[in-house]
Formats: C-alpha cells, structure tokens, sequence
C-alpha cells in the first residue's frame, strides 16, 4: 500500500492490522515478553506496570483524592492487561481501543470486573465513551505501549485534546510515546502505514504538544528514549 493514505484509511489499517495481530495471538502482541502466556502470568505483568508507574505516582495521580473515588481513562487498552491491574486500585476504569479483537479479549479478561469498562473505539477520539462519561469528570488519564504504534502526529494530538476534554482541571494524563530521534545513527521514522512503528517525540515537540492542547508539561522522563514518559496536567 502506498504511503498517500488519507485520514480515513489510515485509521482503517490501524484497525485492520490490530485485529489480524489480536486474532493471531492479541497477549504476545500486547506484551512481546512472551508468545504463551497463561492467565496468571497476564495479570502479574498488568501488576507490574502498574507497580512501575502507579503505585510509584500516587502523589500526582491522586492529588489527596481516595483511589476508590476516582474516575480512570486508558487509552489503548488492549487485551485488558493493564486495564485490569487499574480496576484494583481505582474505582471506575473506562478503557478504549481501536480494535474489535482486542476489545473481545479485554472484555472477556474483564468478566470479574464490573467496574473496568473497555469500549472499541474510531482510533482517534473519546466520542464512544460520551453516553457514559460527562466532560471534566475523570480524574486520571493513562496510556503505554500505544501511541509508540501510532504513526500519526494528528492521531496523537486528537487523543491528547479529547482526554483534555474528559479530565477535570488539574488532574493528570500521564502517558508514553515513542522517543527514539535517531537508532544507531540513522534517524528514526515512522511511514503512515507501517502501524507497528509510531512517530517520535523530541522533548521540545512534546513540550509543543503539551502547550497546544491546555496541559502543562510538568515531568517528563527517557527523552531520546522508547519509553518517554509525560505528565501532563490540565491547566
Ligand atoms: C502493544 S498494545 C498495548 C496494550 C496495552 N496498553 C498494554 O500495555 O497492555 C497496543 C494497543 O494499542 C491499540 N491501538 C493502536 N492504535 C490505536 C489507536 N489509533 N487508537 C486506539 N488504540 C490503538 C492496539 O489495538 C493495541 O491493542
């Protein structure tokens, strides 16, 4: 496929290519560790992360609020894995993903958990989640793994405005994207079919984003790394 897709196809292949992926083996692409892995493995790796960059953050996630009390958004949810781990420190967790397969997955993995809600969604905004989730109510925001595949900057910048819409003032979207400038020398470029690799963030183009989107840009951590971390918190 040429790299000349328009908006509307683009996202169409990010759909399409996800759910091939999830229905060739959805935890292995959600999770590359492991191409076998058993429930209780899953889940103590959903743990993981959430000991990594939850339980290590609750000053700034929680802001003196009780967990339990909290409204959660994840976005790019995929097989549930961290969506789960969420739903046993937050009182409502409502998760989306681009694919249908992977949210048959999550929501399956999800059974137990009444009060984790994962949704498909058009792969670029939040507007599936507003029958349920009223502008300015959530109060924590969370994403890995996800806009590292994304390879559109416009896709990206949606997401960070939507969640922006859905956040109460104040309250925090910490989040990773991909923040590879250059591997072994050569520069590090997404093509806009290619939905395995996503575009890059400098940190000034992520301070860019931070400031066009309402947020303040507060921390942020592995510039020059895949995994850059950002915090930010609505203005
Ligand atoms: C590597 S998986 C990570 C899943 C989950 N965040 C985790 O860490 O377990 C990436 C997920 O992002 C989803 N995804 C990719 N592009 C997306 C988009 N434009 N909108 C929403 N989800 C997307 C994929 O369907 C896939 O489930």
């Amino acid at each position: 496929m040429s790299s000349e897709l328009t908006p509307a196809q683009q996202l169409e292949k990010m759909r399409r290519d996800w759910d091939d992926r999830a229905r060739e083996n959805a935890r292995y692409y959600v999770n590359t560790e492991r191409d076998d892995w058993t429930d209780e493995q899953f889940i103590a790796s959903g743990e993981r992360t959430i000991a990594e960059e939850i339980l290590t953050d609750m000053g700034n996630i929680c802001q003196g609020k009780d967990p339990q009390q909290m409204r959660v958004l994840e976005i790019g949810c995929g097989a549930g894995r961290v969506t789960r781990a969420l739903a046993g420190v937050f009182g409502e967790v409502y998760a989306v993903d681009i694919s249908g397969e992977m949210i048959a997955s999550a929501t399956r993995f999800l059974a137990d958990r009444p009060h984790a809600h994962p949704f498909q969604n058009n792969g670029t905004d939040l507007s599936v989640l507003n029958p349920h989730v009223a502008d300015g109510s959530c109060d924590f925001a969370f994403s890995t793994i996800v806009f590292q595949h994304i390879p559109s900057r416009a896709v990206i910048e949606t997401y960070v405005r939507e969640v922006h819409r859905l956040l109460r003032p104040g309250a925090l979207f910490k989040f990773q994207v991909q923040g590879y400038v250059e591997q072994d020398g050569v520069a590090y470029e997404s093509t806009p079919d290619d939905t395995w690799i996503g575009v890059t963030f400098s940190d000034a183009q992520a301070v860019e984003l931070a400031e066009k989107t309402g947020f303040e840009p507060r921390h942020r951590h592995g510039a020059n790394e895949q995994y850059f971390w950002l915090w930010f918190f609505k203005r």
